[in-house]
């Protein structure tokens, strides 16, 4: 399985990574060692000396630069090497590095060319810089499954009326047909349902747990596998700004083809004070998360081994369309991808 490479891809919360923090991650197959100085400034490098290649991140952090802890060659956070102990410094001894952007209270990383790594292609993740203490939580969840497998799981929400019933689920998403389209390097895709029974997390908040209400429930795809969920209730007939609404990011990064950096956050847009709330919808979603979808979709990833699914002609649902679309237009970036590779 081929990876875009020509993207950013979230490597980290920042807050992973204080001062003088280091962390040893595989990304699109590579693993990096990504660092803060002292100053806040943060380096990714290849994880791996250039001379035996031991691993950076096995050494030893010194303010603003590293040491490889074999033989004692030291670099700086662009992958410089400024110290040889045992001779002459030359260009040899240089690390790959990664340009790093800090975003979002996210840490963004380029594997692609460097000189198309534009700050200004990172998906807008408002609803991250406006989250206060309380109406906000984070999580992140290794996978041991691939990315396009998680991706599909967010991209046909009707699993939550058979996985998560209690929680998510209620039965709306699967009795509303989703409406898909394409927008640029997008998908989008929106179930909208009208006098329905809301899903129980949302039941409970309700003025009357038992009326019925409209929702409208929302993702939008970009192919460096970051999603926004909007996830939103009203009783019915209401105004949509009289409900309670919701922003939440699904973020899927590569690690290798059959394994995936799970990054996810929920910012409420209702009772945003409310600390209770706040930790009670923390746990409700990580329980849902990790006893839920993970051992599902690692389950999944089992039985097809190396074999990636649509290789296999799985049998197709209307609810898969928006996935088919993400697919299809993730095989065309690659193919571009290929293409521009071979002509250069
Ligand atoms: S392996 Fe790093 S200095 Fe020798
Ligand atoms: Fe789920």
């Amino acid at each position: 399985m081929g990876f875009l490479r020509q993207k950013w891809y979230v490597a980290a919360w920042a807050d992973e990574l204080p001062a003088g923090g280091r962390l040893a991650r595989t990304l699109l197959g590579e693993p990096l060692l990504i660092w803060r100085a002292g100053d806040g400034r943060v380096g990714a490098l290849a994880d791996r000396c250039p001379h035996r290649y031991a691993p950076l991140s096995l050494g030893r952090c010194d303010g603003d630069t590293i040491t490889c802890g074999y033989h004692g060659l030291r670099f700086d956070l662009a992958g410089a090497c400024v110290e040889n102990p045992h001779g002459p410094i030359t260009a040899a001894l240089n690390v790959p590095s990664f340009p790093v952007v800090e975003r979002h209270r996210v840490l963004w990383i380029w594997m692609g060319d460097p000189d198309r790594a534009d700050p200004a292609t990172i998906p807008d993740l408002w609803f991250v810089d406006a989250a206060t203490e309380h109406s906000w939580s984070k999580g992140y969840m290794h996978t041991a499954a691939g990315h396009k497998l998680l991706e599909d799981n967010i991209l046909d929400l009707s699993h939550a009326d058979y996985l998560h019933p209690d929680t998510l689920g209620g039965g709306a998403l699967t009795r509303t047909r989703a409406r898909v389209e394409e927008r640029g390097e997008t998908i989008f895709v929106e179930w909208l349902a009208v006098n329905e029974r809301p899903m129980p997390v949302f039941a409970a908040l309700m003025p009357s747990p038992e009326a019925p209400v409209d929702s409208w429930t929302s993702v939008l795809w970009h192919p460096n596998g970051v999603m926004v969920l909007r996830a939103g209730a009203t009783p019915t007939g209401m105004a949509w700004e009289s409900g309670l609404d919701s922003w939440n990011a699904h973020i899927m990064t590569p690690e290798t083809a059959t394994t995936t950096h799970y990054f996810y956050c929920n910012c409420r847009q209702y009772r945003t004070d409310d600390a209770a709330l706040n930790a009670a919808m923390a746990a409700g979603l990580r329980a849902a998360f990790e006893r839920e979808d993970k051992p599902m979709i690692e389950a999944q990833q089992r039985r097809l081994g190396a074999r990636e699914l649509f290789d296999i002609r799985p049998a197709l649902l209307p609810i898969d369309t928006a996935s088919v679309r993400a697919r299809r237009l993730f095989d065309r970036l690659c193919a571009d991808e290929a293409a521009a590779a071979g002509t250069n």
